[in-house]
């Protein structure tokens, strides 16, 4: 019995120190330029398909039939999206191109992946991957139409991707600004406000129709010192 115990005990500390050395010689080799071994590669694959599945159980799908859920969904695809996994038509840009693993083709996973599981991996993300977890700035209600707009993926053709960006377009679905972009709207409506000089006595000069249009949006600018960035 004690010979079983120290036997445990040894083969446990040198597996222990085996992965603890491995780790530290620096042998494996990070680069995303080659992927996994075919092992590793089958079990991150295997680990992620179940991991998604057995999540995905909890997921309570809402009424995705709506046409214009997937509508209002596809600018967020297209802003969001599209830059790692591409869409029809479209290769996807320089950071998809070296990503390891490579993102899928998302019509091909929309095809075969449930509306749960497109949920839970869009909000959730995918660790140790590039995938990232829109959940954390986006709200459910915002990922569910992206997710309507996936179950179209396997019947869109480069055309039909480009008309409905159109029709979503016509529908004052606008594409997303990131998250930097209605800052700097604000900051350049900032700045061309401050061309503006109100002095105290009523006069003001204005330099050029810019200032003049910025000063029609912001009739409160009555004081040079109010012209300040927000810097958040
Ligand atoms: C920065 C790159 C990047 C962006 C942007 C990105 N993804 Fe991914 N995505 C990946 C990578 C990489 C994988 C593959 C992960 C893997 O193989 O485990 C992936 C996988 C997926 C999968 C398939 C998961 C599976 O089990 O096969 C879905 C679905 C997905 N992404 C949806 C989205 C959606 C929806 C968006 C936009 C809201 C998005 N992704 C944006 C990189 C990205």
């Amino acid at each position: 019995m004690k010979n079983v115990l120290l036997t445990v005990v040894t083969v446990t500390l040198i597996i222990v120190l085996g992965i603890t050395g491995f780790a530290y010689s620096g042998i494996y080799d990070v680069s995303a330029n080659n992927g996994h071994s075919s092992v590793v590669s089958w079990f991150l694959s295997a680990t992620r398909h179940e991991s998604i599945a057995r999540r995905a159980k909890d997921v309570e799908v809402p009424d995705l039939t709506d046409e214009s859920l997937a509508l209002a969904g596809i600018n967020d695809f297209n802003s969001m999206c599209i830059g790692c996994h591409g869409a029809p038509g479209i290769g996807p840009e320089a950071i998809g191109q070296g990503l390891n693993p490579p993102a899928p083709d998302l019509a091909d996973e929309a095809a075969e992946m449930s509306a749960a599981e497109l949920f839970w991996v869009t909000k959730n993300g995918i660790m140790m991957t590039g995938m990232p977890a829109w959940g954390a700035t986006h709200g459910d209600d915002a990922i569910w139409p992206v997710v309507a707009f996936m179950t179209k993926l396997p019947d869109l053709d480069a055309d039909g991707y480009q008309q409905m960006l159109t029709a979503a377009a016509g529908q004052g679905h606008h594409a997303e600004e990131a998250p930097g972009a209605a800052h700097s709207h604000e900051e350049s409506e900032a700045s061309a406000t401050s061309d503006i000089h109100v002095h105290d006595d009523g006069t003001e000069h204005d330099h050029g129709a810019a200032a003049k249009a910025a000063e029609e949006e912001a009739p409160a600018a009555d004081d040079h010192s109010t012209h300040q960035h927000n810097e958040d």
